[in-house]
């Protein structure tokens, strides 16, 4: 979690160092009409991950021990209520998160080794005050605040992507849908050097996994219709140095890309599709923390999912691939049904591909 920009960018603000382009309609539904030059984009500036931050606190090490012992006998207070009320963490779960944030707050790497030692005679520097850290795990404890927001990133295959409250946290299962692209492409150059894109894209994850693996040949488009999920995306395209790659529109689903009908060689997303009345059962982590806009799929869960099934036909070029991310079995048993009986005959080698536990998770086939 070491990997830092601040050697690249030093902590400049980061308004600064992203440009324009990669945020084409950002402003859209406030200047459409206007024929003038659109006025200066309204950036939400994301907030800096710990691990980024610089260490600018100085502590004694008595001190930051005795906030590590509080920190760990709080976590283990916790037993197994959270897995027993909700499936949430244990407390062999949460002491681990709380070594995790140990690492992202201290810059020197001896100071965990310390901190289980008896040299505590030593002063620190750490990334927030000592106030801030007791505030931070009793969001975590009390609260039940997402570990990722916390401490502001999450790994996600071989990256470390910024997010915070407003944007989806990626999950593992939503790695294997870089792998179903790598597939594709690998034989298929008019693929890999095409258009691809991300729907829904909160911090970016998808479209920087793709982004990377079509290793500047083709180009992806990642859109959203949370101006904060962009701006964070915005941010973890540019710490990966992507720009040129991955452009962010901002709009719902296939409203920000009507100027590419019929020329996408790619439409990957992992919509909102949990049932809305599902939605007050999720783990509190979730269902308090993560926003309801990347989560409620409707009544069935299945609103964006055929939205998306619905606009694929006319947005995919012939040969084209597409990739849906959905709850399970259920909802790709119907998407299926969808593409093969009611899409007019757009698509096919239409597939249900499992997740790595095995779960019917993807819907995947190409365009006729
Ligand atoms: C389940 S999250 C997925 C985020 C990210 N792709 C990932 O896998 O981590 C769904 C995303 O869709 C976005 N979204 C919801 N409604 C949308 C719409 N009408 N148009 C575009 N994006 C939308 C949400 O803001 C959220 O970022």
């Amino acid at each position: 979690m070491k990997l830092s920009l601040i050697s690249a960018f030093g902590m400049s603000n980061f308004t600064m160092f992203i440009k324009p382009p990669l945020f084409r309609n950002l402003h859209q539904s406030v200047c459409s009409s206007v024929k003038s030059p659109p006025p200066p984009l309204a950036y939400i500036k994301p907030r800096m991950p710990l691990f980024l931050r610089p260490s600018t606190h100085m502590v004694a090490m008595l001190d930051l021990c005795k906030w590590y012992e509080w920190a760990k006998s709080l976590a283990s207070s916790v037993g197994t209520t959270f897995e027993d009320v909700d499936n949430g963490p244990d407390s062999s779960l949460l002491r681990r998160e709380l070594k995790w944030l140990v690492d992202d707050v201290t810059e020197d790497r001896a100071v965990s080794l310390l901190m289980h030692s008896e040299k505590c005679d030593r002063n620190v520097g750490i990334r927030v005050s000592l106030d801030e850290l007791y505030k931070l795990w009793k969001e975590r404890i009390e609260e039940r605040r997402p570990f990722q927001y916390i401490v502001g990133c999450e790994h996600w295959r071989d990256l470390v992507l910024c997010v915070q409250e407003g944007v989806l946290i990626p999950r593992p299962e939503t790695e294997q849908i870089v792998d179903l692209v790598a597939d594709v492409v690998s034989d298929n150059e008019g693929l890999r050097e095409g258009l691809w894109v991300d729907l829904g894209t909160g911090s970016g994850a998808i479209a920087i996994g793709v982004g990377m693996m079509l290793e500047s040949l083709g180009r992806a488009i990642a859109t959203d219709l949370s101006p904060l999920a962009l701006s964070v995306a915005a941010f973890n395209v540019q710490r990966y140095g992507l720009q040129d790659v991955v452009e962010l529109r901002q709009g719902s689903w296939f409203e920000p890309l009507k100027d590419l009908e019929g020329k996408v060689a790619g439409i990957v997303s992992n919509p909102p599709y949990i049932p809305s009345d599902n939605i007050s059962g999720l783990q509190a982590e979730v269902g308090r923390h993560e926003p309801r806009i990347a989560l409620d799929g409707g009544v069935n869960g299945m609103d964006d999912l055929l939205r998306l099934c619905k606009g694929a036909g006319s947005m995919l070029k012939s040969g084209g691939f597409f990739a849906f991310e959905t709850n399970g079995e259920q909802q790709c048993k119907h998407l299926v049904e969808y593409m093969e009986t009611d899409a007019g005959d757009c698509f096919c080698n239409v597939n249900i591909v499992p997740d790595f536990a095995g779960i019917q998770r993807f819907v995947t086939g190409f365009r006729k």
